[in-house]
């Protein structure tokens, strides 16, 4: 059965049919009877193919499942290329390389191509099936009139009066001073970093200094993280082979056996520094005021990226590079880690070493402030 336009006065709601009327009702007639609920009216529905089976839409149909196949099968590839191929670095000078430097082109690649296909599926199959259809929703101006009005406020007050809550003091209470406290939080949180001097201390302020500061001339030692705070592993020249990085900490004396310390020591972010042994004989440069701070084919770096503090983690020893991995920045390990490609303008901070009468490696003075530029530093 159809409702009929006769039973739809003008601008006001459809007649709502009986039990009865919506058995009879079509899937058709009860789509459109929804959207006449909602003051829509459907102009125009045409099927882009009224006929089944005809040669054009056999042929829309394989255009559509086309892009689905190409998108599985580059998400196949993706995944084969990504468990399969080899991914482990290659020197351009070693059989393999050309492999190697197409690992990420090809698993980039056959990602984006599996996701844009899908994508162009799902838009092909809208275009070439989806009907033409034309509605026109009534546009109602204005507030809603009374009765709206009135109806939607009894029935909000009535959802409030139904949780009880009105009556609940305790809760009320309990979840007012959470809220306040709360507030109060994001605005302590808010002003506080305005309030505080980070300048407190002077020269010797947090942002000036790390934990290779000397404190009341105590040797301060390079030691490597274990994984065990309290085992205290020191450095020494011939524990590294040329061409190689480790990542030290500080250690001094006094804190043997105090695991706070030791653990706070290792876990500070402006504490870890590459200790780099370059090749023997590799030409270097050292910075104007700087002489000296390495010790012979020993140098060490702040591994606080000079961008924005990422841990330049990667050290490419046929290039000498240091790299980091957040944007791409590249240092030059053989001059005094400037840096010569990405985002970051600034040197990493070098730590000024020696090796003393034990043989272990120890730091002479603090670094520069590390990691990324603010507004009042001096280097
Ligand atoms: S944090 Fe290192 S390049 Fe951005």
């Amino acid at each position: 059965m159809t409702l009929s336009h006769s039973d739809q006065a003008h601008g006001d709601a459809p007649r709502r049919p009986t039990a009865a009327e919506l058995d009879e009702m079509t899937t058709d007639e009860l789509a459109t009877l929804a959207a006449n609920l909602d003051d829509v009216e459907i102009v125009h529905n045409q099927p882009k193919f009224p006929i089944p089976g005809t040669r054009a839409e056999k042929r829309a149909e394989r255009a559509v499942a086309l892009w689905f196949v190409i998108s599985a099968v580059s998400g196949l590839a993706f995944l084969l290329a990504f468990v399969f191929w080899p991914y482990e670095y290659v020197p351009p000078t070693d059989p393999g390389y050309g492999v190697y430097v197409l690992y990420t082109p090809v698993i980039g690649g056959t990602f984006g191509l599996a996701v844009l296909a899908l994508g162009v599926g799902v838009i092909a199959y809208v275009k070439k099936f989806f009907p033409d259809e034309v509605s026109v929703q009534q546009r109602h101006d204005g507030a809603s009139d009374e009765l709206a009005r009135r109806t939607v406020t009894a029935q909000l007050v009535k959802a409030g009066q139904d949780t009880t809550i009105g009556r609940r003091k305790l809760i009320t209470r309990a979840a007012g001073g959470a809220a306040g406290v709360f507030g109060l939080g994001l605005t302590v949180a808010a002003i506080a970093p305005l309030v505080r001097d980070p300048w407190e201390g002077g020269d010797q302020a947090a942002l000036w200094t790390t934990g290779w500061r000397p404190v009341d001339g105590e040797t301060v030692y390079l030691r490597r993280d274990t994984g065990n705070p309290e085992e205290i592993s020191l450095v020494r020249p011939e524990d590294q082979d040329p061409g190689s990085m480790e990542t030290v900490f500080p250690f001094r004396e006094s804190e043997r056996g105090d695991e706070e310390a030791l653990l706070h020591a290792l876990r500070r972010s402006d504490n870890p520094v590459m200790l780099i042994r370059l090749r023997p004989g590799t030409p270097v440069v050292q910075r104007a005021g700087r002489e000296g701070f390495n010790y012979g084919d020993y140098w060490a770096y702040s591994k606080l990226c000079t961008h924005l503090g990422c841990p330049t983690s990667l050290y490419e020893a046929q290039s000498q590079r240091i790299l980091c991995p957040c944007h791409q920045s590249q240092f030059l390990a053989t001059e005094y880690a400037r840096p010569i490609f990405g985002p970051a303008t600034r040197s990493l901070p070098q730590l000024r070493i020696t090796v003393n009468e034990e043989g272990y490696f120890v730091a002479l003075q603090d670094m520069d402030p590390v990691g990324p530029a603010f507004w009042e530093r001096r280097s």
